[in-house]
């Protein structure tokens, strides 16, 4: 035994080692720090410790990863919120929501939220025009929504927002689009039926400018959307739904830049030519039309944890 040896005793903590690094670091939390926490931390230094050791990163290397990460931190505003982005382009936010909504086979299934959802948006009566700029070719949607027996939900809420034609949402153009343009909440009759006006969506970037938008481009990724419309539908007794309608001809349907594409969600739109129905929906010739019925799931106990869209009975 070496001289400098003998002055060893027994330490409360193990000393770093790169054999144990993640050990030791899990090791300092207290015995009686919150459970979930201890959990979820342990996970993920085993994790990242794990990648580090298979990735052996350089001291450049490991900066320019924490460059990019305050890069992406600076990029947020009120109205701006890279990391989501960054959970969304990675397909985290897909997995998360993935997990949160095993839904039973024939319901209607969960896709991503997105940066754009804005609470309170106008309600219209059923047949009403969410299109305030007036732009893109007119669209029509009607559907029915149903518990899984088939039976029709009256009184369940449609909260519905896309973004315009030249692709972007309202809040993305403050004072360029009207206010609210391209959202409305509608409230199913009492077949459980709904319908509004719209305009038919077109693919759209996420928001490229920043550190995530780089990193697409040196991965070779596009920064697209594909087509779609948003919806929430809500009613007392079931589970909320966060959902997209897509159109089956955006050339972005396999290669969504969030991945938030579902066979399921793709539908049928047709493309019409009749001066007549035009005339009598208020629409200029021709227009799109699609019909989308959605199934709610019951609700189960934790879905209102779960979800940040709670339903009250009133
Ligand atoms: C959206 O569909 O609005 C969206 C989703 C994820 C990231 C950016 C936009
Ligand atoms: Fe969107």
């Amino acid at each position: 035994m070496t001289d400098q040896a003998t002055h060893r005793k027994a330490t409360k903590y193990p000393y770093f080692e790169e054999a144990t690094s993640a050990e030791v670091v899990n090791a300092r939390m207290a015995p009686d720090a919150d459970p979930r926490l201890r959990q979820v931390m342990a996970t993920i230094v085993k994790h990242l410790h794990a990648a580090v050791k298979e990735i052996e990163p350089t001291h450049d290397e490991w900066l320019a990863a924490i460059k990019f990460l305050t890069d992406t931190g600076h990029m947020c505003t009120d109205w701006r919120q890279e990391f989501i982005l960054l959970s969304d382009t990675l397909g985290v936010s897909m997995l998360v929501d993935a997990i949160n909504n095993r839904k039973p086979t024939g319901a209607t299934e969960n896709t991503i939220l997105g940066p754009f959802y804005v609470p309170d948006a106008p309600h219209y009566p059923n047949g009403g025009n969410i299109s305030l700029d007036g732009k893109g070719e007119p669209l029509v949607v009607r559907g029915t929504i149903r518990d899984a027996q088939g039976k029709p939900i009256a009184g369940a809420k449609i909260d519905v927002w896309q973004a315009n034609d030249d692709g972007f949402y309202d809040v993305q153009q403050k004072g360029v689009q009207p206010d609210m343009n391209l959202r409305g909440l509608f409230t199913s009759d009492g077949e459980g039926q709904y319908w509004f006006r719209s305009a038919k969506p077109r693919y759209y970037p996420i928001p490229d400018d920043g550190p995530v938008g780089k990193l697409l481009a040196k991965l070779g990724r596009h920064p697209n959307r594909a087509a779609h419309l948003h919806m929430i539908v809500t009613a007392p007794g079931f589970e909320p739904v966060v959902t997209h309608i897509f159109t089956p001809d955006c050339p972005y349907l396999e290669e969504d830049a969030v991945f938030g594409v579902k066979e399921s969600l793709i539908a049928d739109f047709q493309h019409i030519d009749d001066p007549v129905r035009a005339k009598e929906l208020g629409f200029a010739n021709p227009f799109s039309s699609v019909n989308w019925d959605f199934v709610l799931a019951p609700a189960t106990e934790g879905a209102a944890e779960r979800t940040m869209f709670h339903v009250s009975a009133s």
